[in-house]
């Protein structure tokens, strides 16, 4: 079966840090669009295949495959329909701004910068002016529930408005696919909840993907579907068993979760 309409293809991801391996051979397709949870225990290897995915880190073998058409500008496109993996940090460093949106646990925000700013930021550093960036950056302030929240320093922000304001960050791009690691594991439980249905939502009207590293099943139910990280291989998880179609058990108990 083929597919059609992936945008991240990992291939036998293997990486090593001395001795401590965190991949030990992962293979793994990112749909277009999807949200994919990624759970396991700590020290699994989750990380470690978000930032091969991302092209924060090169993988020691295998490959990573970003299916996008072409983008405008800096990288070269035949290099970005092949192999993320082999790239130079400066044109892995341009695709991470140009494709790819993050969310981390907390602490991403430039503490001197208001948040509109904040927000801009990644359009500044692609070329748009100040002006037109932050205005771009405004918009997102009313989905995501942050209306008059724009000259606030993160510092007089509260956890989850912060995790908004990140999630704008990463989404103002416009990115293929948005990377998050553990977006909620600062915040309490109900305040996290309300960022996830946020993060997912969003995520899914703006056509991302998002890959989303959760300990909390109950963040995961919110995604289409949930792999497991176990000793850094990819175990089948639950969601996932049914043979064939892109939407096992856990896809329909999700879409009957959400209405
Ligand atoms: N920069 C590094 N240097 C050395 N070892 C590392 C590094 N990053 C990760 N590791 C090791 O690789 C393994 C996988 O780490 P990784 O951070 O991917 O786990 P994780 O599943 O994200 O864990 P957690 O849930 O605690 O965040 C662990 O054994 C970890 O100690
Ligand atoms: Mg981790």
């Amino acid at each position: 079966m083929n597919t059609p309409s992936a945008v991240l293809t990992g291939t036998g991801l293997f990486k090593s840090y001395g001795m401590a391996r965190a991949l030990a051979g992962v293979d793994i397709v990112v749909t277009a669009g999807e949200s994919l949870a990624v759970m396991g225990p700590s020290g699994s290897g989750k990380s470690t295949l978000l930032h091969c995915l991302a092209g924060i880190e090169r993988p020691d073998s295998g490959e990573v495959l970003l299916n996008g058409e072409r983008r405008e500008r800096g990288v070269p496109p035949d290099e970005v329909r092949g192999r993320i993996d082999q790239l130079r940090e400066p044109a892995r460093s341009e695709l991470r701004r140009t494709a790819f949106g993050f969310v981390f646990q907390s602490g991403q925000l430039l503490p001197e910068l208001p948040a509109d700013e904040n927000v801009a930021l990644p359009l500044m550093l692609g070329g748009t002016p100040r002006r037109a960036a932050v205005e771009q950056a405004r918009q997102w302030f009313g989905p995501l529930g942050l209306q008059g929240l724009e000259a606030r320093r993160p510092g007089q922000l509260s956890g989850g408005q912060a995790q908004r304001v990140a999630i704008a960050r990463a989404l103002v791009g416009k990115p293929k696919v948005i990377f998050a690691d553990e977006p909620t594991g600062a915040l309490d439980q109900a305040t996290g909840m309300e960022v996830i249905h946020l993060l997912t939502d969003v995520s899914r009207r703006q056509g991302a993907a998002l890959v989303l590293v959760t300990h909390d099943a109950n963040v995961a139910r919110w995604c289409d579907r949930t792999v497991q990280v176990r000793d850094g291989r990819l175990a089948e998880a639950h969601t996932e068993s049914e043979a064939g179609a892109g939407t096992g058990a856990g896809a329909e108990a999700n879409a009957g979760y959400r209405r």
